[in-house]
């Protein structure tokens, strides 16, 4: 009797923790993403060196965006970020990656297509 209880609990802990793993994954969201570049928007403005937490943020993003519903919604975020902010260069955005050592399956560009 006691056992089995606590079989029961140990299942449903594991459900849940299943679940919120799931949960987690299948969703990135745009704070995610802006958090993640948010420290490269001065090298896109500027040019010259990415700063290290950049090109981590740019790293992140990668492990971050593991699914193609992932991609598409981390791709549409930075369209988005690009769009919105002034004064990026988008030869310092496509020069981003290599800088970094990074590659990313998509381009920082409001031209984009995210829908690839
Ligand atoms: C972007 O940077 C490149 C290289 O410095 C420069 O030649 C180009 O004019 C810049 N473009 C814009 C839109 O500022």
């Amino acid at each position: 009797m006691g056992v089995s209880k606590v079989a029961v609990a140990v299942a449903v802990v594991l459900m849940v923790a299943v679940i919120e793993r799931a949960a987690v994954v299948e969703s990135i969201t745009c704070g995610q993403v802006t958090g993640s570049v948010g420290s490269c928007l001065g090298y896109l403005k500027t040019g010259g060196k990415p700063v290290p937490a950049c090109c981590n943020g740019v790293r992140g993003l990668n492990s971050l965006a593991k699914t193609p519903a992932d991609r598409k919604q981390a791709c549409n975020c930075l369209k988005t970020l690009a769009g919105s902010v002034k004064g990026i260069n988008y030869s310092f955005a496509s020069a981003l990656p290599g800088k970094c050592g990074v590659s990313v399956p998509y381009p920082i560009s409001p031209n984009t297509d995210c829908a690839k």
